[in-house]
């Protein structure tokens, strides 16, 4: 196992464009049967449930919607958050099955004055908890409420250790004691799998809030909170919009381009991630049954945001770029034109209009204000 290990890791991931291997990718519009899908109703009744089920099975594992109850408690309130223009609201979802719970602790701003139910962006945050302080001493770029708050949107978070921690020996302590079946199968949800599966849950909790407009709401993630923002909104199509930032290997970034991180690495550094059968796919992109535009084209119609860092590599932002490319007729499919130009635009050129936004942000792994801006103009002008 040592050696296999130490193979696995000295495979150099690849930063020359030259050296991407020639690939073809698997074809979105065309059925198992080999049929050519034409139609709305034929994507959404047969093809869309057969990629889904791909990527249950090879990636991400099985999404559980079934569970016993749910209670929402408010937990504390504040009518004059944010210099009066918000009202604070911190919310415990908690989820039973099988006599377990789950406890997610919701923060969120709305805006103050809104008269009707304000549309949401909420983020599955997997960085510090000091991220989305809900007392505000602390501020960061990463969940800029004020901005968002002044922009006219409520802005929500939860913290993925509420679902499953992030680390390899405990991230069955949270949603998975609910669904021990899981942890059996080698479809079987892991730990991004239950950081989606806890956005549902706050979807639930929306569903029932008068405050949160529930059709608008947007959902956030940022790299490894990217993926699951992506497959929550692949698996949950409540979510009107899905902002991937920097997401990369398993998250908006072609596999089979092979550059920067590698399936073999992500199995390997994050072995709780994804489900037993992916593992079948380290230094083996080409045989997987998907890429990852067809992750994209799960969502479609909906507006998607995928960006990047230009110093960020290691997630591929042309692959990024490509994979929305190849996303963009299914999208057509629904008359949503994509927007996209043919090539990736320079650094620092946001195309923030629906239905495929993107951009290149100069600098690092990262999410700010910069890209927040940019996700609250995709909202605007969404038709
Ligand atoms: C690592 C990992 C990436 C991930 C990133 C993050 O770099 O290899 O796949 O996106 O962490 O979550 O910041």
């Amino acid at each position: 196992l040592l050696l296999l290990t130490c193979l696995t890791n000295s495979v150099a991931q690849n930063y020359d464009e030259a050296k991407v291997p020639a690939y073809t990718l698997p074809e979105v519009l065309k059925t198992a049967a080999g049929k050519e899908v034409t139609s709305k109703k034929m994507w959404e009744e047969v093809r869309r449930p057969e990629i889904l089920r791909l990527f249950e099975d090879n990636i991400y594992g099985q999404m559980p919607k079934d569970y016993d109850s749910i209670r929402y408690t408010l937990k504390n309130e504040d009518k004059a958050a944010l210099n009066g223009k918000a009202r604070l609201k911190e919310v415990i979802v908690q989820v039973f099955r099988n006599k377990k719970s789950v406890q997610i602790h919701l923060v969120m701003f709305i805006p103050g004055n809104a008269a009707k139910p304000s549309p949401v962006f909420v983020l599955i945050n997997n960085r510090g908890k000091d991220n989305t302080d809900p007392t505000r001493k602390v501020k960061s770029g990463f969940w800029p409420a004020e901005m968002v708050i002044d922009s006219g949107y409520a802005i929500a978070a939860f913290h993925v250790s509420d679902l499953a921690p992030d680390n390899k020996d405990t991230f069955m302590n949270g949603v998975l004691q609910l669904y021990p079946e899981q942890l059996e199968a080698d479809n079987g949800m892991r730990a991004i799998g239950a950081w989606a599966w806890g956005a549902s849950r706050v979807m639930d909790y929306f569903e029932n809030d008068k405050d949160i407009d529930a059709k608008n709401v947007a959902v956030v993630g940022h790299s490894r909170g990217g993926k699951a923002s992506l497959w929550a909104a692949a698996q949950d199509r409540r979510f009107a919009v899905c902002v991937t930032n920097c997401s990369g290997n398993t998250g908006a970034a072609l596999a089979r381009r092979q550059f920067g991180e590698r399936i073999a690495r992500i199995n390997t550094t994050f072995p709780h991630w994804f489900n037993n059968n992916y593992k079948k796919f380290n230094n083996n992109e080409n045989d997987l049954p998907v890429d990852q535009h067809m992750l994209i084209a799960l969502i479609a119609p909906r507006p998607l945001y995928a960006t990047n860092a230009s110093k960020d590599l290691w997630a591929d932002p042309t692959g990024t770029f490509l994979a929305l490319k190849n996303a963009e007729k299914t999208y057509a499919l629904y008359g949503r034109r994509s927007k996209l130009p043919v090539n990736p635009p320079a650094i620092n050129v946001p195309l923030s209009q629906p239905p495929l936004a993107y951009h290149n942000r100069e600098g690092e792994h990262d999410m700010t204000a910069y890209d927040w801006g940019n996700f609250i103009r995709l909202m605007k002008s969404r038709p």
